[in-house]
């Protein structure tokens, strides 16, 4: 029987080869915003690793959009050129989907890559830091900034930021857009009530809180071409006592349905400080998705701790969701998809000046990966032929 996990998936117009999706991954070692020769190796060996699709990190809609002042941005036309041109390299040799998480960091915005972080969270003005903005006037904990909170003239700033963002995902080639509403940032800082202090419309009840970035949403729908799928990062549990939990995660997901959305994935966390995590392993995210999936109607991705090909061919085979993401595991073997297919019994077209490297071509490398050759395999992987 084929691996369900192999199995191609449709978002819109946008075929899937398969459900392995690679999670969006934070470089830091963008200039301006703009991409660098790390991002062209970066995600030229993820665009060979067979997945089915290429999240881009969490990039910027405006420089004060970034987390750090290393973070990806696509507000500028440099931005826009550095990431038109690796997308144009890439499509030379391979046809993986590839797509973009557009995000704005809000109140933990300004901050270090997670590799100075022993310098202090915060990036002082001198050193390329800036004034964030949030929700409400509150920082996320002692020694970070405290962020304005955003007036209407804000919001519709941040909103249109938004879709010139998606405007300028389509002109590089993107063949999808995820829009990060999780982890803390701006649009999940609008959904849980732990950040969300306002007593405009855009606070109070969920409904209002989720109010900006569905507007967000439905303005970047309008904005993308019809034929290319939009998601959205969200939070299953903010697991701080009165955060954000599942039940208001399915009103979300709904409420995201409604608006032409495509897909969900549900993360968590990192809203506030005080969080209290569960015990965690892999696939410890995977029942948000699946309640989603069930009573919201909705196409989810699941991510966390996803590593061995059997629990993510089972997480598919079972429906608990759509499609995994695998974030820390593809860092470490960017040709995991190789490696699952030939552990599940599945081929993966391997680039052609790599085919010789797969497992069904080279008999004793077969043998060693218990691989069964079948018809017509076994046939080019001699390393004494040349
Ligand atoms: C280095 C690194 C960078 C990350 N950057 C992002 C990001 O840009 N956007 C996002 O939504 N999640 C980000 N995450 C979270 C991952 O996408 C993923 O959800 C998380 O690592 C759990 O999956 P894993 O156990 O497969 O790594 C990052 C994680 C890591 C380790």
């Amino acid at each position: 029987m084929p691996s369900p996990l192999f199995q191609p998936i449709q978002l819109r117009e946008l075929t899937l080869k398969n459900r392995i999706v690679i999670s969006p991954l934070c470089q830091y070692s963008a200039v301006d915003g703009t991409a660098s020769p790390w991002h062209r190796q970066h995600i030229g060996s993820f665009a060979i690793s067979g997945a089915g699709l290429c999240i881009l990190e969490a990039t910027g809609v405006s420089a004060t959009g970034r987390i750090s002042p290393q973070c990806l941005g696509l507000y500028s036309d440099e931005n826009e050129a550095a990431l038109t041109d690796i997308i144009g390299d890439i499509r030379t040799y391979s046809d993986i989907p590839i797509g973009i998480q557009l995000s704005h960091a809000g109140r933990k915005g300004s901050t270090r890559p997670t590799w100075d972080l022993h310098k202090g969270h915060n990036v002082p003005d001198a050193e390329g830091g800036w004034a964030v903005e949030g929700p409400s006037a509150e920082a996320f904990a002692e020694g970070w900034r405290t962020p304005a909170a955003l007036d209407e003239a804000g919001l519709k700033r941040v909103r249109d930021e938004f879709v010139a963002a998606a405007q300028r995902a389509n002109r590089c080639g993107f063949d999808m857009i995820e829009i990060h509403a999780a982890h803390g940032y701006l649009l999940h800082e609008f959904c849980s009530p732990l950040t969300n202090h306002r007593n405009d419309r855009y606070g109070g009840d969920l409904k209002g809180r989720m109010r900006f970035p569905l507007e967000v949403a439905r303005a970047m729908r309008d904005a993308f071409p019809k034929h290319k799928p939009i998601g959205v990062r969200i939070t299953g549990e903010d697991f701080v006592e009165g955060g954000l939990n599942l039940d208001d995660a399915v009103v979300f997901a709904r409420a995201l349905k409604d608006i032409g959305m495509d897909y969900v994935t549900p993360s968590a966390g990192n809203v506030a400080p005080g969080m209290k995590l569960p015990k965690i392993g892999p696939g410890y995210m995977a029942h948000f998705a699946e309640k989603v999936k069930r009573e919201a109607g909705i196409a989810t991705m699941t991510v966390g701790m996803i590593y061995e090909p059997k629990f993510a061919e089972e997480i598919i085979a079972s429906d608990t969701a759509d499609m995994i993401a695998i974030g820390r595991a593809i860092m470490d073997n960017p040709r995991w998809p190789w490696h699952a297919a030939t552990a599940l019994g599945e081929r993966i077209e391997t680039p052609k000046p790599y085919a010789r490297s797969a497992p069904q071509h080279w008999p004793a490398y077969a043998a060693i990966h218990g691989v069964t050759l079948r018809q017509g395999e076994g046939g080019m992987g001699h390393a004494t032929r040349e």
